[in-house]
């Protein structure tokens, strides 16, 4: 599998991590038990992070069909948010619901829920809590903003623990960094870690693949993706209501800070990156990127509305990206690839059905396709969750977390050339020095939150073109701080360069 280009920055890693993959291994005395082998052996979970996404994993998690598996501890730093998470997942859908809910179709035993009051955890080390209640070999869902995923991962290499973590799996350079440095200790222990972008364990967008590689659609030269959508999730926020804290709210609406989500693009941009990416079997070495806020009305949020980017790759395909969060225009949500022999989509709606086929020519017309998936496709937030416990009960090889921060650095980079309005490369982006919560590991329930608001409420948003070297300052950085390498001339009498 595609494994460029991780170069310097992991190279460089590799001889600091000696120590700290030995002091894990001295943490935990010896290799992961593997003591799941058996029919009878219960793999106990614990979720952190119990939104929509974490309530809608432990569903999956507690779905798989091939042993003992039982949901025993929750985390949150909201007590409303798992409370609902608790009700959601105890309750018993009626038979017309099961049928119509297909994630949760096979989940339908109350008695794998077992978490009483004293195994409910909130607040900042709820996650400490949650994973103090498993032993080395059982499984942590850490589906909270991806701003905490390092934090998380890091103490459950240390306790021993397999993971499933959602995407994306860092938001910035130095994040990224440490990633990787876990996912090296990870390996070495042999701990099993799924990471969420789930249309990888997609079987149509599987055979979409393999039939790719076997040169059905000829050399591929340009792939194309889009996710222009209405609003979504929390991406257009409104001002800090009172009666919260600054840093609760920020976590509340966290598709609206880059902090602490990578914002809409990161967060919703992706699974269409990646699954081109994957299509392709190579990661781009760079990115041109442009975008801007529309419609901001009283939004006070990071966020642009729309982004447009063109990644290349190596050999100098390109992926021209699309993202936009607005009504009233086209809608498109999905990926195609173009080869010199024909053309491919690689999903047609969204992530699932992905509806993968094959033309004979550039067009998607019905009479041009050679080839179709045209079986029921299973639910691929299911099948990730099968193939992560497979691995685990048979001890077989099973760590997704590097690709998944080579897929956050691509789509991190795409961000950081449209929020700065640079060509910005793999490297520079993965060793950009721009920390978003360099307090991430420390935070508590009075800590400031990483990001303030100027008086009117509104947080800072990057200036493409002024601020190029960072997404943003903080309003409270002097000037100095905020000059940039080439000073903004916002009169527009900036020297022209080459062309005009
Ligand atoms: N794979 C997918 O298709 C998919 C779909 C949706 C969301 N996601 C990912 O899942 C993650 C969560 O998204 P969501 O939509 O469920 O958001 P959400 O807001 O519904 O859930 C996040 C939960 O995490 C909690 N939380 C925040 N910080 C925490 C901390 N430090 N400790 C413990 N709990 C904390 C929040 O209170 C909230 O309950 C994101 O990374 C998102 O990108 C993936």
């Amino acid at each position: 599998m595609i494994d460029q280009p991780l170069n310097a920055t992991s190279r460089r890693g590799f001889l600091k991590q000696t120590s700290s993959i030995a002091a894990a291994s001295t943490l935990l005395g010896s290799t992961i038990p593997h003591v799941h082998a058996g029919e009878k052996n219960t793999i106990n979970v614990a979720l952190i992070g119990c939104g929509g996404r974490g309530t809608g994993a432990a569903a999956n998690a507690l779905s798989v069909q091939n042993g003992p598996i039982k949901l025993i501890a929750m985390a949150d730093v909201f007590e409303d948010r798992l409370n609902d998470s608790y009700k959601h997942l105890t309750a018993q859908d009626s038979e017309e619901e099961k049928k119509q809910n297909s994630e949760n179709s096979r989940f339908k035993c109350p008695e794998q829920i077992d978490v009483p009051e004293e195994r409910r955890f909130i607040g900042f080390d709820a996650y400490k809590q949650a994973m103090d209640c498993l032993k080395p070999g059982d499984v942590a869902i850490f589906a909270t903003p991806p701003a905490f995923r390092w934090v998380h991962f890091k103490y459950a290499i240390e306790k021993g623990l397999h993971v499933f973590m959602e995407k994306p799996v860092t938001v910035d350079g130095p994040g990224a960094r440490k990633m990787l440095e876990l996912a090296d200790q990870s390996e070495q222990l042999g701990l099993k870690v799924g990471v969420g972008l789930m249309c990888r364990h997609c079987v149509a967008r599987g055979e979409l693949f393999d039939r790719i590689k076997g040169g059905e659609i000829g050399d591929i030269i340009t792939l194309r993706a889009y996710r222009m959508v209405g609003p979504t999730g929390s991406a257009f926020a409104e001002p800090k209501p009172e009666g919260i804290s600054e840093l609760l709210y920020q976590i509340r609406e966290f598709h609206a800070f880059l902090w602490a989500s990578g914002g809409a693009y990161s967060d919703f941009l992706i699974h269409n990156i990646d699954e081109c990416c994957w299509m392709k079997d190579a990661w781009p070495v760079n990115a041109i990127a442009s975008g801007g806020r529309h419609y901001r009305d009283n939004y006070v949020d990071q966020n642009f509305d729309t982004y447009s980017v063109e990644y290349t790759f190596d050999d100098g395909t390109k992926l021209y990206l699309d993202g936009r969060n607005m009504d009233g225009c086209h809608q498109e949500f999905a990926s195609y690839a173009h080869g010199s022999r024909g053309s491919a989509i690689i999903s047609a709606a969204a992530h699932t059905p992905a509806k993968s086929r094959i033309f004979k020519g550039q067009n998607f017309v019905d009479d041009e396709i050679a080839w179709q998936f045209d079986c029921d496709e299973p639910n691929p937030y299911q099948l990730e969750w099968d193939h992560l416990i497979e691995a685990i009960r048979q001890d077989s090889p099973y760590n997704e977390v590097r690709r998944g921060v080579q897929a956050s650095v691509v789509t991190a980079m795409g961000r950081l050339s449209a929020h700065t309005g640079q060509r910005v490369t793999y490297d520079e982006m993965l060793n950009h020095e721009h920390e978003l919560a360099p307090q991430i590991a420390n935070l508590t329930m009075d800590s400031d939150a990483p990001v303030q608001c100027d008086e009117n409420g509104a947080y800072p948003t990057p200036l493409p073109g002024i601020i190029q070297d960072r997404e943003y300052y903080s309003f409270s950085e002097t000037s100095d701080e905020t000059a940039s390498p080439v000073e903004a001339d916002v009169s527009g009498e900036t020297e022209a360069t080459d062309d005009s």
